[in-house]
């Protein structure tokens, strides 16, 4: 399958003028002319070397050289990696497990095939199970317009995710602007992606999620031969997958199924079931590119179908996940839904969305996990932490809001979608400082700005209040007949006593008036 793809790629490659190159001490692309000597050097790396798949013992090595070659991989605990694994088979791509490695250690290697030496890397193995270890997360990175040029903010997030010497990294799809029916052009789109992620990938092993813009849907057929080439994964040619590490479970789910998009069920949906079930570490991480409560693709994420999607959050909840981790909206998000955290990080290189809600910033996220702790903070691209959230929470329970178009203007009679981060034992809902409701109204059907207060009790009896001031758009104008004309029973008496005494008046009246007869 490689081969075919590498077959693919150097037409791409000798039909540009211009294409990319590692630069060793970086790994970061920079685009070169081609030249033919270096198309000449059979021996060149088109690929890695990338660490993949690493445990507490293990780690996969791999890399693509442009003709067939004999691998080796060079590895030790210090830099004079004096241990070795050869493979005497001819090929271009070039896999070779690492064994018997010691836990929670830094490793150093480096690859040769026939003669050719590739640049020393280094990685860590994983660490004891549920002792703490990194986690980069980063999302949407694609390019905006041109296929085959990586954001620029791309390549600064992933220089400064090598520097932070992660134990894995964690990618929630969209790595390339879109998938077509020419190859060439998908090559090259990919090319570009996995320049960037292999400079990544020396130092860590990647996971990615499929992302809408992975996949050629538009054409009508998926193409997944790209997504599968750019990542080492479990289970392949599986688009969903879960392994452990360090004694936390990931599942990695696919948001992008043909004719399913934005919904997990059917095959997948029961795989999820037996897969967090029959799983006993106390952290899960499950990692998808669409979420689950958009603040921007509204009604294109799981959103779309409501009750697959509270099928979704139950299921999360049942199995105690810790996280669902996406993307898909290109801004930073997290919202706890009945203990489920849900993180949204699309800030990965595409350009950022302006929403009224959410934080829109170029970044990554740091998540240092183990099983006392997880802290999870943005890292924006001058380095400057955006954000910071940490469990276990100890604060007052959350109150959330949802659904409402750009956050803050709906259409009269909406209803908005409230969450609490506990399930609240007590729930009162007050529009416009008006009487309190157990139960929740849409928008009041009146053109402007209303408050929607919200109170609730939490497990330690203690009341949250939180007041969000909506907008609402297109109230009908109400057209209201007269009213019946409703007589006042007080006023009929009142009118019937007045008359009689009118009455009385008159006769006392005209009595005296008549004269006396003998
Ligand atoms: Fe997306």
């Amino acid at each position: 399958m490689h081969a075919k793809y590498y077959s693919l790629f150097l037409l791409v490659i000798l039909a540009s003028p211009l294409c990319f190159a590692f630069t060793p001490s970086t790994g970061i692309p920079m685009p070169i002319q081609h030249s033919s000597a270096a198309i000449a050097d059979t021996t060149s790396f088109v690929r890695g070397p990338t660490v993949n798949l690493v445990t507490n013992e293990s780690a996969l090595i791999f890399w693509r050289t442009e003709g067939v070659t004999n691998a080796t991989v060079w590895y030790g605990l210090n830099t004079s990696v004096i241990e070795s694994v050869v493979n005497t088979t001819l090929d271009t791509d070039h896999r070779i497990q690492l064994t018997g490695l010691e836990i929670d250690s830094k490793y150093f290697y480096k690859v040769s095939s026939n003669n050719t030496e590739s640049a020393l890397y280094h990685f860590r193995t994983a660490p004891p199970d549920g002792e703490e270890f990194k986690m980069i997360v980063i999302g949407d990175n694609r390019p905006a317009s041109i296929s085959y040029i990586q954001p620029d903010e791309f390549k600064q997030l992933a220089q400064m995710i090598i520097d932070e010497a992660p134990h894995i990294v964690i990618m929630s799809g969209d790595y390339v602007l879109d998938v077509s029916a020419d190859d060439s052009y998908n090559l090259a789109g990919w090319a570009a992606f996995t320049n960037i992620s292999d400079s990544i990938g020396h130092y860590a092993p990647i996971y990615g999620a499929l992302g809408n813009h992975d996949t050629g849907a538009k054409t009508g057929t998926l193409r997944l031969q790209y997504y599968f080439d750019a990542f080492e994964h479990y289970n392949e040619p599986s688009t969903y997958f879960s392994f452990d590490y360090a004694g936390t479970h990931f599942a990695i789910i696919d948001t992008e199924i043909q004719h399913y998009e934005g919904r997990i069920t059917g095959d997948q949906y029961t795989w999820l079931v037996n897969d967090l079930e029959s799983s006993d570490c106390s952290i899960k991480y499950v990692v998808g590119h669409r979420p689950m409560y958009p603040l921007s693709h509204i009604g294109d994420s799981i959103d779309s179908n409501p009750t697959e999607r509270a099928r979704l959050q139950q299921l999360f909840e049942d199995q105690n996940v810790t996280a669902y981790i996406c993307g898909h909206d290109h801004l930073f998000d997290r919202l706890t839904v009945n203990g489920l955290v849900h993180l949204i990080s699309g800030g990965g290189g595409a350009p950022p969305y302006d929403t009224f809600w959410g934080d829109a910033y170029y970044h990554y996220m740091r998540i240092n996990s183990s099983y006392s702790h997880v802290n999870m903070s943005t890292i924006k691209l001058n380095g400057e932490i955006g954000y910071n959230y940490q469990l276990p929470y100890l604060g007052p329970l959350e109150i959330a809001i949802r659904v409402l178009g750009n956050g803050s203007t709906a259409q009269t009679g909406t209803l908005p979608e409230i969450y609490f981060s506990e399930e609240p034992s007590q729930i009162y809902y007050s529009w416009d400082l008006g009487v309190n409701q157990t139960e929740l109204t849409g928008l009041p059907n009146i053109n402007g700005q209303h408050s929607l207060d919200v109170y609730a009790l939490d497990s330690d009896d203690v009341w949250t209040h939180e007041r969000f001031v909506l907008t609402t758009v297109g109230a009908t104008p109400t057209t209201t007949a007269p009213p019946p004309l409703v007589l006042d029973p007080l006023l009929i008496g009142g009118i019937a006593v007045a008359g009689i005494v009118v009455v009385v008046v008159v006769i006392v009246f005209r009595r005296r008036q008549v004269p006396l007869s003998g």
